[in-house]
């Protein structure tokens, strides 16, 4: 259409050159602008909260934007644009400039660094250029590592999740290490708690077993809370970390709703969700766990979604499906129940890494975000790379051995599989599959390492990571990779953001971020005039060009104001 014109094909945009610079780059034509950076105001009293030398003080730390900003999605509430953002974690050497090494010395700071992660609820508002935060919007929230919520599903209420201070297995505080997001089809807030397991540690005697190694629990948090706060000590709460690793449901449209831990999605360490409608009325979600030899997951739902209707808790009751992936490019989507895994419906919820093992699913090069596609019936992984197969990270035993999707030895470039349900129904058990694109460098290799035929000098990048489909049906591509621009990553320059074709392969670069970011989230405006793209740990002093570098939302749209997503 018209409001597309420009560029060439589908893409609306001339493709843009590598960056090795603090900055960022977008297509001519097109601006760019920073929305909200970590330590920003949400609320009128935290204004000023921020300070370039010593970052946000204790007191004001849950009333700004937090760090690290990753998924994010953009809702419509009564009139007014909701965006929802993860912050995944903190960088405590930014945060705490006064604590040695940057590791917590009291409560109080163990309290600033639960306060800016978690997720960021905030309306905004068009402005002159681009858009702003609306302070004080009743709208606004910030839900952290200490925010109440419910567990949900199957797992609630089971003995595997008791603790001291919760004896009933019903009421979890926080939802931790939030890195992507999804969207339900009643349009609530997905949020997936990834790396959880970093925040547990032991004082005392260690709790023993593969549910703790598999999932990397053990030795010392990442941010010592386990030292001023005995919820984190697993040697005093061996169930607490059984509490968190879940997909999160959060209402943008009411800030006092209670957000709900969705057991039935399975516990890993969960990039992102992608929920589609079968064609036979029921909901799917699709879902990645990060780790190498890890694997890729299918929620289906037992109840069926009608359009227009609240979906209430569809997601407390389905069946949990690992994929396998076979040479012939064909697969299946195996159930995980007591009969395939011989554990019983509660284990399999809460080791559900060691069910999918037992069930034999397909060992994956590190499944980032999936992505489906609003035209096709179609869906895609990122997987991102993995540069130690072999070496197994986890005691699992699992065989990550080159297998059909994952199809090169050491994998420093990654690969992007996508798969087409059996019956253009994604609640049936098969389907077939096909690599989209394999991430490579044709400048330094003419071997596999070079990349696929849609890789070329002019795009070429690593480790693809965050991927959301637009409403036309193009792919948009975000990287967390090797940004050092050297040697087998010669000529693909700081991380970005890229668009591809579905139909012919095409994928052209349209964002550099700063040296030293990766890309994360993404979402577009309620006119798709504008993006909200995710810049996560800058380098430099990116965007004030001063003191601290901010992880930040940018807000990108073209100069004739046509719809770009
Ligand atoms: Fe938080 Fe797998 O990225
Ligand atoms: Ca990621
Ligand atoms: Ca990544
Ligand atoms: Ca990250």
């Amino acid at each position: 259409t018209a409001a597309r014109a420009g560029g060439h094909g589908k893409f609306a945009f001339e493709p843009i050159d590598i960056a090795t610079d603090f900055a960022v780059h977008v297509p001519e034509g097109y601006k760019s602008k920073v929305l909200v950076r970590w330590g920003d105001a949400l609320w009128s009293e935290a204004e000023g909260a921020y300070d370039p030398e010593t970052g946000v003080s204790v007191e004001m730390s849950d009333k700004v934007f937090g760090e690290n900003t990753d998924g994010m999605e953009l809702f419509e509430v009564d009139g007014k644009e909701v965006i929802t953002v993860n912050s995944e974690y903190v960088n405590p050497k930014i945060n705490l400039p006064a604590a040695s090494e940057g590791i917590p010395q009291n409560a109080d700071e163990v309290k600033l660094l639960k306060n800016l992660q978690g997720v960021t609820v905030m309306e905004i508002a068009k402005a002159d250029e681009g858009y702003v935060v609306v302070k004080d919007s009743p709208l606004n929230r910030r839900i952290t590592h200490e925010t109440e919520m419910a567990l949900e599903g199957p797992l609630a209420g089971h003995a595997l999740v008791q603790t001291n201070a919760d004896p009933e297995g019903k009421t979890v505080k926080g939802t931790m290490n939030n890195c992507g997001s999804g969207r339900t089809l009643w349009n609530t807030y997905l949020t997936c708690e990834e790396n959880f397991n970093g925040y547990f540690g032991a004082t005392g005697k260690m709790p023993e077993g593969e549910g703790y190694t598999r999932y990397g629990i053990g030795g010392e948090g990442r941010y010592a809370y386990e030292k001023f706060d005995p919820r984190y000590d697993i040697s005093n709460e061996p169930n607490e970390p059984h509490r968190h690793g879940f997909v999160t449901e959060i209402n943008p449209a009411d800030p006092t709703s209670t957000p709900k831990k969705r057991t039935a999605l399975g516990r890993f360490k969960h990039e992102n969700a992608s929920m589609v409608h079968a064609k036979d009325g029921r909901v799917v979600v699709y879902m990645g766990d990060d780790e190498r030899g890890e694997y890729l997951y299918k929620f289906v739902s037992n109840g069926v979604w009608e359009e227009g209707t609240d979906g209430g808790d569809l997601l407390n009751d389905g069946t949990l499906y690992v994929a396998k992936f076979n040479d012939d490019l064909s697969g299946e989507w195996l159930a995980l129940t007591p009969e395939t895994t011989g554990m019983d419906a509660a284990e399999i919820l809460c080791f559900t890494r060691m069910a999918a093992s037992a069930a034999g699913g397909t060992t994956m090069d590190r499944p980032e975000w999936v992505a489906s596609n609003p035209v096709k019936v179609e869906s895609y992984c990122a997987l991102t790379n993995n540069k130690n197969r072999g070496v197994k990270p986890n005691a699992g035993g699992d065989d990550t051995a080159v297998n059909g999707p994952n199809p090169r030895e050491t994998n420093n470039y990654g690969q992007i599989v996508r798969w087409m349900p059996a019956n253009e129904n994604h609640a049936d058990t098969a389907f077939t599959w096909d690599l989209y694109v394999m991430a490579g460098n044709p400048t330094v290799y003419e071997n596999e390492y070079a990349g696929s035929s849609n890789v070329n000098a002019g795009n070429m990048f690593n480790s693809p990571d965050g991927m959301v489909f637009d409403s036309t049906g193009m792919l948009w591509i975000q990287t967390d990779g090797d940004y050092k621009n050297e040697g087998e990553f010669a000529g693909m320059g700081n991380n970005q953001m890229l668009v591809g074709d579905p139909e012919t392969g095409e994928i052209l670069r349209f964002m550099t971020v700063p040296y030293g970011a990766e890309v994360t989230g993404l979402c577009w405006s309620a006119d798709k005039k504008v993006a909200f793209v995710g810049v996560q740990h800058p380098g430099g002093q990116w965007p004030d060009g001063a003191g601290k570098p901010r992880s930040s939302v940018v807000a990108v749209w073209r100069e004739d104001g046509a719809v770009i997503g």
